[in-house]
């Protein structure tokens, strides 16, 4: 079993099309496929799971759809976990600074409010970016004083988002797309990856399954032999 999973949830737009609805109307049930998959994850012992909500690059959308996803977010945080979910830690990760301070409240409250729970570990990517959070783990060293050859791997992967968190061990991708888009790059470096064709809204514990059970079939090595 994988220790850490991030998702890409893709396919939103194109689901609401096929069925000539606002691409807002894919997202409700892109976050209903997202409450799914984070119940399953928790059921099944995953010990950390990442979702990719909302890339440093998804502000370019029209205003509507941007403004949608907020409200999608703020509903979500407002309702707060399901009973089966209850013992989800639950994270926010990303730049946090272009969000109203509301929802950074909300988050905060929700992260605060979960912190203390002992099972899986699911982090939102909100606004975030890979290059955004390697650039942000660098900064912050070096605003504490740390000078170019005190630099480590280890040093910048205890500043990124996920620090204290195992590097992800698969991505999925739904949709059909097989790109990274600016996810968990530096987390991913030894990632598997699987790319399936069902769009995000429609993908069911079923798709998860596979997907694990493609990972269990992989080969890991680590660069080694
Ligand atoms: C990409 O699909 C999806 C997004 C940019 C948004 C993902 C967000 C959610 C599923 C909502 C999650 C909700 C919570 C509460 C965490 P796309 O719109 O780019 O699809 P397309 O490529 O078919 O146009």
């Amino acid at each position: 079993m994988p220790r850490h999973i991030g998702i890409i949830m893709d396919g939103n737009g194109r689901w609401a099309k096929k069925r000539l609805l606002p691409r807002s109307a894919g997202h409700i049930q892109g976050a209903k496929a997202f409450r799914r998959c984070l119940r399953y994850c928790s059921s099944a012992g995953i010990e950390c799971v990442t979702f990719y909500a909302f890339s440093t690059e998804n502000w370019k959308r029209p205003q509507e759809e941007v403004n949608a996803l907020m409200k999608l977010f703020s509903d979500y945080l407002d309702e707060g976990l399901e009973m089966d979910d209850d013992d989800v830690v639950m994270r926010f990760i990303g730049d946090m600074t272009p969000f109203d301070s509301s929802l950074r409240q909300k988050m905060e409250r929700m992260a605060a409010d979960t912190a203390g729970n002992h099972g899986t570990v699911c982090n939102i990517a909100v606004n975030y970016g890979g290059r955004d959070d390697i650039l942000h783990a660098v900064k912050r060293l070096m605003k504490d004083g740390a000078d170019a050859d005190s630099l480590t791997e280890d040093s910048i992967g205890a500043n990124l988002y996920t620090a204290g968190l195992p590097d992800v061990d698969l991505i999925i991708r739904p949709s059909g797309e097989q790109r990274i888009s600016n996810f968990m790059i530096w987390q991913a470096a030894y990632a598997e990856y699987v790319f399936m064709d069902v769009l995000w809204p429609d993908f069911t514990e079923k798709d998860l399954d596979a997907a694990l059970e493609e990972y269990s079939r992989r080969n890991r090595r680590f660069g080694g032999v």
